[in-house]
């Protein structure tokens, strides 16, 4: 299965010279050097002290995780273990052998986006996390074998969000099963629908006429929490799980939907919804942000779509000093956007009932990067500028399900597909750009200020730092780093790195003591090839925001990527998730080899790679990265 993101912008952007031009203008306006372009120079050193402790692991092409001296690691959780549902716990079938049923009982696959919310301080609590896709090949005995209903249901169980209760003893974690908080959440779990689209026609459909009823969340890649307590799941690339009608309109192809192309999974054949020929509105229903509250395992999830519908991935929510909500998101796509959103009213005190309907009630603002680095939030408002009725926006909501639309009439920055958010202890906002080999291109946009190489095959991080208290117009921006291999041959693919080498950053989390970790997910097709050879498998890496330094934490195993951190109260407890060890380098795993590429972590003569969280520790106890 191919999950690479789809690239369905085709408006027009401004060409390479005028951004060059506008850029010089500036900077004789200002008297200034172009510092905010100036991808030549990393952020200079901070006369403070390191926030990062541990000596670097080299990179590294062996099937198995690599970290620092004096750091242990735990597998728990891996795909097929049971969450701990009372009655329900079916034992992993090493052939792959377990039916839909019991999928449903069990974790899903590919493991992304966690965190941790603590039920007694540090040593107990919920892990929650998201099962982003899988891989059909090593889902069953004979992968794709005779297709059929069954295998569609256990596909879309493998899919979707688990919570598990885990406790720690004597240094050790464990899953606690049962718990009376385990819940699989699937592709098939009934969720409401919040704000403005809520019942909107784009969202009706002949099973749900009401359009406020939604089976399921998929593709559910980065994550994030809210200050109320609950959990954010984001749906990233829902477009590939549809099958296309023959010949796509106008708002289908913006989105994705391409003639003669195929669902990646086959749901359509067994399960009509996901034909988008004979359910056109269906595509509509997903693509959004998916609040849960893993406290109430009875509770029903709810897609937020005051936040606007992308292929979402991640939501980084902060408090405004008067108390309401900013929620930062990337949509992964190339030349797609970001996006932050605003709340109306104020975080109450009192949990998840007390804000119920936070997320459903602000306003959604997409970025533009300027030349002379700054920028400015140009917000999504039906009426406002070009978002009329004559523009083809109805109301609030169809400018939410055509978010893309409204933004390439806004005139939004086309960026090299943001992957997750996160805020440091200075309030700078980060953003992983992962990369966008093909920028600069035939048919595609030129190189800007934000995303400043052609063919960027090694992606960056830009950060932002708003005028207002995250609710301004407007904000200045540099970049954090430029990703690449200093042994690169070719100079747009060195990057500027103050330390070790990374390709393809996706993950991101600031922990408590404010060190911004990078995960990265350089593509199985790249990994170990081309200008990606010296950079060994997805590793994790520690970065201080004050002095630029990036130092190699963690080499994970074969075909892996790293994703999705969270740790304890305490710090002194990390857990991160290795999704999809023994991805095929190629097109397909062969079922027949399940162990070909990859065997972790069990590595059972008889066993098949499994995407599974890691507890990380130091051994003497201490934060994690000091
Ligand atoms: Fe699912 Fe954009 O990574
Ligand atoms: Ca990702
Ligand atoms: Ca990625
Ligand atoms: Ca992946």
């Amino acid at each position: 299965m191919n999950t690479e993101p789809e690239d369905s912008n085709p408006s027009p952007h401004p060409h390479l010279a005028e951004v060059i031009d506008a850029s010089r203008r500036s900077a004789l306006r200002h008297g200034v050097a172009l510092a905010a372009a100036g991808w030549a120079a990393p952020l200079a050193a901070a006369a403070t002290p390191s926030l990062i402790g541990f000596k670097p692991v080299p990179v590294s092409r062996a099937d198995t995780v690599s970290v620092p001296e004096g750091y242990t690691t735990q597998v728990i959780a891996p795909w097929g273990d049971p969450v701990g549902l009372a009655g329900a716990m079916p034992a992993f079938r090493w052939d792959a052998g377990n039916s839909a049923d019991e999928q449903a009982a069990q974790l899903g696959m590919h493991h992304d986006g966690l965190h941790f919310f603590s039920l007694d301080g540090s040593r107990s609590g919920l892990l929650v996390m998201n099962h982003e896709y899988v891989d059909p090949d090593l889902l069953f005995p004979d992968g794709r074998a005779g297709w059929n209903a069954e295998k569609v249901r256990k596909s879309q169980a493998a899919h979707g969000v688990s919570v598990i209760e885990v406790r720690e003893q004597g240094g050790r974690w464990d899953v606690v099963r049962p718990s009376r908080h385990a819940r699989r959440i699937t592709a098939s779990t009934p969720m409401a629908v919040g704000g403005p689209a809520a019942g909107h026609p784009l969202l009706r459909t002949a099973a749900d006429p009401k359009g406020e009823r939604i089976l399921g969340t998929f593709n559910n890649c980065a994550s994030g929490i809210t200050p109320w307590g609950t959990y954010l799941t984001c749906e990233e690339n829902f477009i590939g799980y549809f099958q296309p009608p023959p010949e796509p309109d106008a708002h289908q192809r913006r989105w994705g939907l391409r003639a003669g192309e195929q669902a990646w999974l086959g749901w359509h054949l067994h399960d009509e919804r996901f034909d988008a020929g004979r359910h056109p509105n269906e595509p509509n229903r997903f693509g959004w942000v998916v609040e849960i509250d893993p406290f109430d395992p009875a509770s029903t999830p709810v897609k937020r779509t005051a936040l606007g519908r992308a292929a979402h991935e991640g939501a980084t929510t902060v408090r405004t000093r008067d108390g309401r909500a900013v929620v930062y998101m990337g949509e992964d796509a190339a030349n797609e956007y970001l996006y932050r959103f605003v709340s109306r009213d104020k975080i109450q005190p009192g949990g998840a009932r007390a804000n119920a309907t936070l997320l459903d009630h602000g306003t959604l603002s997409v970025a533009r990067f300027d030349a002379d680095g700054r920028g400015r939030w140009l917000p999504l408002v039906h009426g406002q500028g070009p978002l009329t009725a004559a523009n083809g926006f109805a109301d609030q909501g169809e400018v939410l399900v055509k978010a893309r639309q409204a933004s390439d009439l806004l005139g939004a920055t086309k960026m090299d597909r943001p992957e997750w958010t996160a805020v440091d202890h200075d309030g700078w906002v980060y953003s992983t750009l992962t990369n966008h080999s093909r920028r600069g291109t035939e048919g595609q946009p030129a190189p800007d200020a934000a995303n400043p190489r052609a063919r960027n095959t090694m992606g960056q991080i830009i950060r932002w730092k708003e005028d207002g208290d995250h609710d301004g117009e407007a904000f200045r921006w540099n970049h954090f780093v430029l990703a690449g291999d200093p042994a690169a041959e070719r100079p747009e693919a060195r990057g500027n790195i103050r330390g070790d080498a990374f390709g393809c950053p996706d993950g991101l989390w600031v922990d408590g003591r404010g060190v911004l970790w990078v995960q990265t997910d350089m593509s199985s097709s790249v990994m170990g090839r081309g200008e990606h050879a010296g950079l060994g498998n997805n590793a994790m890496l520690a970065a201080d925001p004050a002095s630029g330094e990036v130092r190699r934490f963690l080499v994970g195993p074969v075909g892996c990527e790293i994703t999705g951190a969270t740790g304890t109260p305490d710090g002194r407890t990390m857990f991160i998730n290795i999704q999809h060890p023994g991805e095929a380098p190629g097109e397909r795993n062969d079922p027949a080899q399940p162990r070909r590429f990859s065997n972790w972590p069990d590595q059972r003569p008889d066993g098949r790679p499994r995407s599974a969280t890691l507890v990380i520790r130091r051994a003497d106890g201490g934060p994690v990265g000091s």
